[in-house]
This record gives structure tokens, sequence and C-alpha cells, in this order.
């Protein structure tokens, strides 16, 4: 009887995993910051090319506590988010594994993924400098927010806020740590306020006249046009495209990554090389108003409308590998203080 129940309860096991493991084939577990309205569209025209289901868990933070908790019984496979901190994070935290995909590697330069293979951006935006229109249009340069003749006219958000300390990498990277310090020194006397809120709020303060240069992603250019409440705030301001002269604008970017103990591996590989295939870029790019990462896809009319710049060709890389130096010389500024 013993043996019998044994054996029953074998077959059983032997059933759920074997439904399981056809269930688990078509289906693919993504791990999303980025917001619904975003990744929707493409998880569903995905599905509709390759039948796979696309299960999302959202969320604002905690990936990558959520990820070490769960371990190898995760059941993450794609991990969508922006910022090259977060994918860092990620990498270092050993939450991620190697993907060698051929199409991964034609559609993003090298510039704008992982040098081993762990993490590839989607898409990329700029840190731009707003300026007053009340200014006319100016040339500017990320160095002449220290300028002194802008004094208590910058407004920023913190500092330690990933999108500034990438940009404070980037000036490592240029200038070194010495002279960046005295960079961000100079720029915080220029602060008309402490920093605070976020880039949309300091282009809301250059609309109050609180001041006349704000640091600001792209895309919530076109958010702040888009939104009939902050329209107003858009065109208070011109989008400037940074350090046209020289090395060019600072490029950050958002991108995906497969987890570490992936079980559904070929799926999590088709949707990746799904997402960088033309028409989910240009899906992706246009959705959010930021720039595809795959080169010749077709920018968004209004992103267009924005003009064309020169980007800063540094590599994410390399800004990453700075940040811990930003953290600490944005506390010897006492940058937010
Ligand atoms: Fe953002």
């Amino acid at each position: 009887m013993l043996n019998k129940i044994c054996f029953s309860f074998l077959v059983l096991v032997t059933l759920l995993a074997t439904s399981y493991s056809a269930l688990a084939s078509e289906e693919v577990n993504v791990y999303s910051y980025r917001q619904p309205f975003l990744v929707k569209p493409l998880f569903d025209e995905f599905t509709k090319q390759s039948g796979v289901k696309v299960n999302v868990v959202f969320a604002k933070k905690g990936m990558a506590e959520r990820l070490a908790r769960e371990g190898e019984y995760s059941p993450a496979d794609v991990l969508l988010t922006t910022d090259i901190s977060r994918l860092v994070e990620l990498h270092d935290k050993s939450l991620l594994q190697a993907v060698d995909s051929n199409k991964l590697e034609q559609a993003i330069s090298e510039q704008f993924r992982a040098n081993d293979d762990t993490w590839f951006a989607l898409t990329t935006r700029v840190r731009n400098i707003y300026s007053a229109k009340r200014l006319g249009n100016i040339e500017l340069s990320y160095e002449d927010l220290a300028d002194p003749k802008y004094k208590g006219r910058v407004c920023t958000r913190s500092g330690k806020h990933a999108y500034n300390v990438a940009l404070v990498s980037s000036m490592i990277a240029t200038h070194g740590e010495a002279k960046t310090l005295e960079w961000l020194e100079g720029v915080k006397t220029n602060l008309a306020r402490k920093p605070q809120g976020n880039d949309r709020g300091q282009v809301q303060a250059i609309h109050q006249n609180l001041c006349d240069l704000a640091i600001g992603n792209s895309y919530y250019f076109g958010k702040m046009q888009t939104n009939k409440d902050q329209q107003v705030w858009a065109e208070a301001v011109n989008i400037n495209f940074p350090n046209q002269d020289n090395r060019g604008a600072h490029v950050n970017i958002s991108g995906v990554a497969m987890a570490k103990y992936a079980p559904n591996k070929a799926n999590a590989l088709a949707l990746m090389e799904f997402l960088v295939s033309e028409q989910a870029q240009q899906m992706y790019a246009e959705t959010n108003m930021e720039y595809p990462v795959r080169d010749g896809v077709k920018w968004s009319e209004r992103v267009a409308s924005w003009g064309e710049f020169k980007a800063d060709n540094l590599s994410l890389e390399t800004i990453a590998k700075h940040r811990k130096a930003a953290l600490t010389l944005l506390d010897k500024a006492k940058f937010d203080l």
C-alpha cells in the first residue's frame, strides 16, 4: 500500500512537472521598473508574433533585493529598468547572466552594452539644460552651469539622484576628480535654491522665474508639452543640447538584462531580441519620447522636432565606473545641503 501511494505521488509529481514545463515554455516573466503604459503595447505585440505570454511584475524599487531574496527560485526571466546605475547594481550583485546574441550585438553599439554581455540599452535619453526663453537662443555646456554669470539662477533636483550622479560621473571621466569638485562647488554657488523636486519641477521653476537654467532629461520636455497643466512650463524654456562644440551631450539609457536564474531562457532571449527589432524600437522610443538605441530607427516626430545633436560617446561602463567617486564629490561639495 505504502509503495502504491509513493508511486502515485511520484506519477503526480512527474505529471505536474511536465505540465509546468509545457506551460513555462510559452511564458516569460518580466520584472519591470518601466511603467505599464510604456511596455504593455510591446509585450502585446511580442505575444502576437511569438505566442509567448508575458507576465509582468511592475515595481518602483526593490528589484535587486527581491531577486536576491528569491535566489535560484526566482521566476524572473527579463529585467527592464532605466539608468545605468540600476543595471550596474544588478550586475554587481551577481543577479544577471551573460547573453550571447548576434541580434543584440548588431543592434546595439558597444557604448550602450555591458562588456560582459550582461545588460543592453534599449533607449537613450539626453541630460539637457533647459534655459529660460527670456535668455534667447544660447549655447550652453555643463561647465557653464558653474559660470559666475549664472549666480543664483540654476535649478536642479538632488545631486544624488541617479540621473545627476551619471552626469557627474561623465564630468569625472572628462575632467578628473579635482576639476569636477571645483565645478560642483561652482554649480552649488549658482543654485537658486536647495536641490529639490524632480526634473519637471525645475522647468516649472523657470516658468515661475525662480531660475534661468535647469538640468533635466529630454523626454520630460515631451511629457510637459503634452500635459495640459505643464504645457506652460515647457513653453517657458528652450531645450539645449549641451557641449555641442566639444564632446557632446551626456546620454543615459534604459535597458534590459536576463535574470541569473531565468527559468524560461529561450523565451527571455526571444523577448530581448524582439525589443531591439526595428518595430519594437520605434514603438518603445516613441511612447516615452526617448531615442531608439538601434541606428536607423526613425525618431518620433516630436522628439525629432527638438533637433539633431551630437552625443557624448563615453561608454556607459565608464560612467558606471566613476559612480562612487561622483557620490563622494557630491558629499564633499555638500551639494544637496
Ligand atoms: Fe525619468
